[in-house]
Protein backbone atom coordinates (compact mmCIF):
# COMPACT_ATOMS: atom_id res chain seq x y z
CA UNK A 1 0.00 0.00 0.00
CA UNK A 2 1.34 3.95 -0.95
CA UNK A 3 0.63 6.14 2.17
CA UNK A 4 0.33 9.26 0.54
CA UNK A 5 -0.23 12.76 2.05
CA UNK A 6 -1.46 15.05 -0.88
CA UNK A 7 -1.04 19.08 -1.30
CA UNK A 8 -3.26 20.24 -3.45
CA UNK A 9 -6.16 23.12 -4.35
CA UNK A 10 -9.15 21.25 -5.58
CA UNK A 11 -9.90 22.64 -7.86
CA UNK A 12 -11.75 20.12 -10.56
CA UNK A 13 -8.36 18.00 -11.90
CA UNK A 14 -7.18 18.21 -8.05
CA UNK A 15 -10.74 16.52 -7.41
CA UNK A 16 -10.42 14.07 -9.67
CA UNK A 17 -7.02 13.23 -8.26
CA UNK A 18 -8.53 12.50 -4.82
CA UNK A 19 -11.26 10.57 -6.01
CA UNK A 20 -8.74 8.29 -8.30
CA UNK A 21 -6.67 8.33 -4.80
CA UNK A 22 -9.55 6.92 -2.50
CA UNK A 23 -10.45 4.24 -4.82
CA UNK A 24 -6.95 2.96 -5.53
CA UNK A 25 -6.83 -0.20 -4.47
CA UNK A 26 -2.84 0.02 -3.38
CA UNK A 27 -3.12 3.81 -2.58
CA UNK A 28 -3.92 5.00 0.77
CA UNK A 29 -4.58 8.43 1.09
CA UNK A 30 -3.09 9.67 4.82
CA UNK A 31 -3.95 13.36 4.96
CA UNK A 32 -4.64 16.45 2.65
CA UNK A 33 -2.85 19.81 2.85
CA UNK A 34 -5.02 22.10 1.16
CA UNK A 35 -4.06 25.96 -0.38
CA UNK A 36 -4.93 28.56 -2.45
CA UNK A 37 -4.52 28.52 -6.15
CA UNK A 38 -7.37 27.45 -8.20
CA UNK A 39 -9.57 28.95 -5.65
CA UNK A 40 -9.03 30.53 -2.02
CA UNK A 41 -7.36 27.93 0.02
CA UNK A 42 -10.60 28.01 2.74
CA UNK A 43 -12.79 26.88 -0.33
CA UNK A 44 -9.98 24.42 -1.23
CA UNK A 45 -10.87 22.90 1.90
CA UNK A 46 -14.47 22.91 1.74
CA UNK A 47 -14.27 21.13 -1.35
CA UNK A 48 -11.79 18.56 -0.40
CA UNK A 49 -14.29 18.31 3.09
CA UNK A 50 -16.94 17.30 0.82
CA UNK A 51 -15.00 14.67 -1.43
CA UNK A 52 -14.19 13.23 1.74
CA UNK A 53 -17.50 13.29 3.20
CA UNK A 54 -19.12 11.72 -0.05
CA UNK A 55 -16.41 9.11 -0.06
CA UNK A 56 -17.51 8.59 4.01
CA UNK A 57 -13.92 8.94 4.29
CA UNK A 58 -14.20 11.70 7.02
CA UNK A 59 -10.91 9.97 9.08
CA UNK A 60 -8.59 11.30 6.44
CA UNK A 61 -7.26 14.76 8.15
CA UNK A 62 -7.45 17.68 6.20
CA UNK A 63 -4.86 20.04 7.24
CA UNK A 64 -4.91 24.14 6.03
CA UNK A 65 -1.80 25.39 4.41
CA UNK A 66 -0.76 28.65 2.65
CA UNK A 67 -3.83 31.04 1.68
CA UNK A 68 -0.67 32.61 -0.11
CA UNK A 69 2.41 32.69 -2.12
CA UNK A 70 5.78 33.77 -0.21
CA UNK A 71 6.10 37.15 -1.84
CA UNK A 72 3.02 37.75 -0.25
CA UNK A 73 1.04 38.88 -3.70
CA UNK A 74 -2.51 38.86 -3.85
CA UNK A 75 -3.22 35.16 -5.67
CA UNK A 76 -5.16 35.18 -8.97
CA UNK A 77 -8.20 32.35 -9.23
CA UNK A 78 -9.31 30.54 -12.22
CA UNK A 79 -13.12 30.45 -12.09
CA UNK A 80 -13.50 30.29 -15.88
CA UNK A 81 -11.90 26.77 -15.95
CA UNK A 82 -12.52 25.54 -12.15
CA UNK A 83 -16.27 26.71 -11.57
CA UNK A 84 -17.16 29.47 -9.15
CA UNK A 85 -16.57 27.00 -6.05
CA UNK A 86 -13.76 25.09 -7.87
CA UNK A 87 -15.89 22.15 -8.42
CA UNK A 88 -17.78 23.34 -11.60
CA UNK A 89 -21.09 23.74 -11.47
CA UNK A 90 -21.32 22.20 -7.86
CA UNK A 91 -21.19 23.92 -4.32
CA UNK A 92 -20.78 21.81 -1.20
CA UNK A 93 -23.70 22.31 0.83
CA UNK A 94 -23.61 25.21 2.84
CA UNK A 95 -24.26 22.55 6.49
CA UNK A 96 -20.97 20.92 5.52
CA UNK A 97 -19.52 19.77 8.67
CA UNK A 98 -15.25 20.95 8.25
CA UNK A 99 -12.56 19.79 10.31
CA UNK A 100 -9.40 21.55 10.00
CA UNK A 101 -6.40 20.01 11.53
CA UNK A 102 -3.71 22.73 12.31
CA UNK A 103 -0.56 22.61 10.19
CA UNK A 104 1.74 20.91 12.53
CA UNK A 105 -0.16 17.93 11.79
CA UNK A 106 1.94 17.60 8.76
CA UNK A 107 4.95 16.55 10.80
CA UNK A 108 3.12 14.54 12.81
CA UNK A 109 1.67 12.47 9.82
CA UNK A 110 5.94 12.37 8.50
CA UNK A 111 6.74 10.77 11.83
CA UNK A 112 3.69 8.23 12.15
CA UNK A 113 4.99 7.36 8.22
CA UNK A 114 8.56 7.38 8.98
CA UNK A 115 10.21 6.04 5.89
CA UNK A 116 7.15 5.33 4.30
CA UNK A 117 5.55 8.20 2.87
CA UNK A 118 4.97 9.75 -0.29
CA UNK A 119 3.93 13.40 -0.68
CA UNK A 120 2.50 14.61 -4.02
CA UNK A 121 1.94 17.94 -4.81
CA UNK A 122 -0.30 19.39 -7.24
CA UNK A 123 -0.87 22.73 -6.39
CA UNK A 124 1.24 26.02 -5.68
CA UNK A 125 4.13 24.95 -3.65
CA UNK A 126 4.10 27.39 -0.79
CA UNK A 127 2.64 25.23 1.68
CA UNK A 128 4.99 22.52 0.98
CA UNK A 129 8.34 24.85 0.63
CA UNK A 130 6.93 25.80 4.22
CA UNK A 131 7.10 22.52 5.90
CA UNK A 132 10.83 22.91 4.82
CA UNK A 133 11.31 25.79 6.75
CA UNK A 134 9.37 24.71 10.24
CA UNK A 135 10.40 21.21 9.80
CA UNK A 136 13.80 20.66 7.84
CA UNK A 137 14.50 17.44 9.55
CA UNK A 138 11.15 16.07 9.87
CA UNK A 139 10.75 16.47 6.34
CA UNK A 140 13.59 13.94 5.90
CA UNK A 141 12.03 11.30 6.91
CA UNK A 142 9.85 11.84 3.11
CA UNK A 143 10.26 8.69 1.19
CA UNK A 144 9.70 10.71 -2.06
CA UNK A 145 8.15 13.58 -3.45
CA UNK A 146 5.57 13.50 -6.70
CA UNK A 147 4.93 17.12 -7.66
CA UNK A 148 2.90 18.52 -10.41
CA UNK A 149 4.24 20.91 -12.21
CA UNK A 150 6.69 22.69 -14.76
CA UNK A 151 6.66 22.27 -18.23
CA UNK A 152 9.98 21.07 -20.73
CA UNK A 153 10.32 21.76 -24.19
CA UNK A 154 6.52 22.96 -24.53
CA UNK A 155 4.70 25.90 -24.22
CA UNK A 156 3.28 27.04 -20.79
CA UNK A 157 -0.52 27.37 -19.90
CA UNK A 158 -0.90 30.70 -17.88
CA UNK A 159 2.25 32.53 -19.66
CA UNK A 160 3.63 31.36 -23.02
CA UNK A 161 6.57 29.81 -21.05
CA UNK A 162 5.24 28.96 -17.31
CA UNK A 163 3.19 25.90 -16.25
CA UNK A 164 0.47 27.28 -13.30
CA UNK A 165 1.60 25.85 -10.26
CA UNK A 166 5.54 26.79 -10.42
CA UNK A 167 4.33 30.42 -11.54
CA UNK A 168 1.91 31.03 -8.94
CA UNK A 169 5.10 30.87 -6.10
CA UNK A 170 8.38 30.22 -8.02
CA UNK A 171 10.17 30.71 -4.99
CA UNK A 172 8.11 28.34 -3.04
CA UNK A 173 9.20 25.63 -5.70
CA UNK A 174 12.99 26.73 -6.10
CA UNK A 175 12.90 26.03 -1.99
CA UNK A 176 11.14 22.50 -2.89
CA UNK A 177 13.59 21.42 -5.73
CA UNK A 178 16.21 22.29 -3.11
CA UNK A 179 15.30 20.75 -0.26
CA UNK A 180 13.27 17.60 -0.36
CA UNK A 181 15.27 14.33 -1.71
CA UNK A 182 13.67 12.33 -3.95
CA UNK A 183 12.00 14.01 -6.54
CA UNK A 184 9.97 13.31 -9.34
CA UNK A 185 8.29 16.02 -11.49
CA UNK A 186 5.50 15.28 -13.44
CA UNK A 187 5.51 18.89 -15.46
CA UNK A 188 3.05 19.67 -18.28
CA UNK A 189 4.96 17.91 -21.54
CA UNK A 190 3.57 14.79 -19.84
CA UNK A 191 0.27 15.70 -18.41
CA UNK A 192 -0.67 17.58 -20.97
CA UNK A 193 -1.24 14.20 -23.28
CA UNK A 194 -3.50 12.64 -20.03
CA UNK A 195 -6.40 13.37 -21.95
CA UNK A 196 -9.96 11.91 -21.19
CA UNK A 197 -12.72 12.33 -23.35
CA UNK A 198 -16.44 12.45 -22.56
CA UNK A 199 -16.82 9.38 -23.97
CA UNK A 200 -14.54 7.89 -21.46
CA UNK A 201 -16.57 9.77 -18.41
CA UNK A 202 -19.55 7.94 -20.08
CA UNK A 203 -17.75 4.65 -20.27
CA UNK A 204 -16.73 5.08 -16.69
CA UNK A 205 -19.85 6.23 -14.93
CA UNK A 206 -21.88 2.85 -16.70
CA UNK A 207 -19.40 0.57 -15.10
CA UNK A 208 -18.96 2.41 -11.92
CA UNK A 209 -20.27 1.62 -8.47
CA UNK A 210 -20.95 5.07 -8.03
CA UNK A 211 -19.56 6.81 -4.71
CA UNK A 212 -18.87 10.01 -6.85
CA UNK A 213 -21.04 9.30 -9.47
CA UNK A 214 -23.56 12.68 -9.54
CA UNK A 215 -20.47 15.08 -9.32
CA UNK A 216 -17.83 13.48 -12.15
CA UNK A 217 -20.38 14.00 -14.89
CA UNK A 218 -20.94 17.61 -14.05
CA UNK A 219 -17.65 18.57 -12.99
CA UNK A 220 -15.91 16.49 -15.96
CA UNK A 221 -18.33 18.59 -18.64
CA UNK A 222 -17.31 22.13 -17.23
CA UNK A 223 -13.43 21.50 -17.37
CA UNK A 224 -14.16 20.23 -21.18
CA UNK A 225 -15.86 22.93 -22.08
CA UNK A 226 -13.49 25.63 -20.41
CA UNK A 227 -10.72 23.73 -22.19
CA UNK A 228 -12.52 23.85 -25.27
CA UNK A 229 -12.70 27.81 -25.34
CA UNK A 230 -8.80 27.40 -24.63
CA UNK A 231 -7.93 24.53 -26.92
CA UNK A 232 -10.66 25.00 -29.88
CA UNK A 233 -11.04 21.43 -31.44
CA UNK A 234 -9.93 19.55 -28.75
CA UNK A 235 -11.31 16.26 -28.13
CA UNK A 236 -10.29 14.93 -24.49
CA UNK A 237 -9.03 17.97 -21.24
CA UNK A 238 -5.82 16.94 -19.29
CA UNK A 239 -6.11 15.76 -16.01
CA UNK A 240 -2.58 17.27 -14.81
CA UNK A 241 -3.26 16.16 -11.12
CA UNK A 242 -4.36 12.92 -11.52
CA UNK A 243 -1.34 11.77 -13.26
CA UNK A 244 0.99 12.06 -10.39
CA UNK A 245 -1.02 9.59 -8.45
CA UNK A 246 -1.26 7.75 -11.56
CA UNK A 247 2.76 7.51 -12.10
CA UNK A 248 3.00 6.83 -8.68
CA UNK A 249 0.86 3.59 -8.63
CA UNK A 250 2.63 2.71 -12.14
CA UNK A 251 6.07 2.73 -12.76
CA UNK A 252 5.80 2.76 -16.20
CA UNK A 253 3.21 4.91 -17.40
CA UNK A 254 5.98 7.32 -17.72
CA UNK A 255 9.24 8.29 -19.22
CA UNK A 256 11.64 9.76 -17.16
CA UNK A 257 15.06 11.58 -17.36
CA UNK A 258 17.35 13.15 -14.32
CA UNK A 259 18.80 16.26 -14.70
CA UNK A 260 19.20 19.59 -12.35
CA UNK A 261 16.03 21.86 -12.95
CA UNK A 262 16.48 25.71 -12.53
CA UNK A 263 13.48 27.94 -11.74
CA UNK A 264 12.69 31.49 -12.94
CA UNK A 265 11.30 33.63 -10.60
CA UNK A 266 11.00 36.98 -12.29
CA UNK A 267 9.55 39.05 -15.46
CA UNK A 268 8.61 37.50 -18.28
CA UNK A 269 10.20 34.24 -17.63
CA UNK A 270 8.71 34.08 -14.12
CA UNK A 271 7.46 30.63 -13.55
CA UNK A 272 9.84 28.81 -16.07
CA UNK A 273 11.62 25.39 -15.53
CA UNK A 274 14.40 24.80 -17.24
CA UNK A 275 16.95 22.02 -17.77
CA UNK A 276 19.17 20.75 -19.99
CA UNK A 277 18.32 18.50 -22.36
CA UNK A 278 20.96 19.21 -25.75
CA UNK A 279 22.09 16.05 -26.92
CA UNK A 280 25.64 16.46 -25.99
CA UNK A 281 24.81 16.51 -22.12
CA UNK A 282 26.84 14.56 -21.04
CA UNK A 283 25.06 12.45 -17.31
CA UNK A 284 27.20 12.19 -14.66
CA UNK A 285 24.84 12.42 -11.50
CA UNK A 286 24.62 15.67 -9.47
CA UNK A 287 23.56 16.65 -5.79
CA UNK A 288 20.13 18.20 -7.05
CA UNK A 289 19.09 15.82 -10.24
CA UNK A 290 15.20 15.52 -10.62
CA UNK A 291 13.45 12.71 -12.13
CA UNK A 292 11.35 14.94 -14.94
CA UNK A 293 8.35 12.89 -16.69
CA UNK A 294 9.27 13.63 -20.52
CA UNK A 295 7.00 10.99 -22.05
CA UNK A 296 3.42 9.63 -20.97
CA UNK A 297 2.19 6.38 -21.98
CA UNK A 298 -1.29 7.93 -23.23
CA UNK A 299 -3.01 4.44 -23.54
CA UNK A 300 -1.94 3.12 -20.58
CA UNK A 301 -2.76 6.38 -18.64
CA UNK A 302 -6.73 5.90 -20.31
CA UNK A 303 -7.05 2.73 -19.50
CA UNK A 304 -5.32 2.61 -15.44
CA UNK A 305 -7.93 5.41 -15.40
CA UNK A 306 -11.09 3.74 -16.17
CA UNK A 307 -9.89 0.49 -14.23
CA UNK A 308 -9.63 2.43 -11.08
CA UNK A 309 -12.56 5.49 -11.70
CA UNK A 310 -14.70 2.24 -11.93
CA UNK A 311 -14.43 0.69 -8.93
O1 LIG B 1 -0.87 23.56 -14.64
C1 LIG B 1 -1.76 22.60 -14.14
C2 LIG B 1 -1.99 22.82 -12.67
O2 LIG B 1 -2.61 24.08 -12.52
C3 LIG B 1 -2.90 21.81 -12.03
O3 LIG B 1 -2.44 21.54 -10.73
C4 LIG B 1 -4.24 22.51 -11.99
O4 LIG B 1 -5.04 22.07 -10.93
C5 LIG B 1 -3.89 23.97 -11.94
O5 LIG B 1 -3.83 24.47 -10.68
CA1 LIG C 1 -3.94 21.63 -8.84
Amino acid sequence: MKKVLLFGDPGIDDSLAIMYALLHPHIELVGIVTGYGNVSRDQATKNAAYLLQLANRQDIPIIEGAIRPLSGEVNVYYPEIHGPSGLGPIRPPTNLQVKAYPFETIFSIVDKYDGELTIIDVGRSTSLAITFLLGETTMKKVKAYYLMGGAFLTPGNVTPLAEANVYGDPTATQIVLEQAQNITMIPLNVTSHALITPTTIEYILKQSKATFEFLIRPIFLYYFEAYKTLIPGLKGVPLHDLVTFSALANPSLVEYVYREVEVMDKGRTRGVTIADFRPRYHKTPKRKDIRIGLNLHKDAFVQDFITIMSY
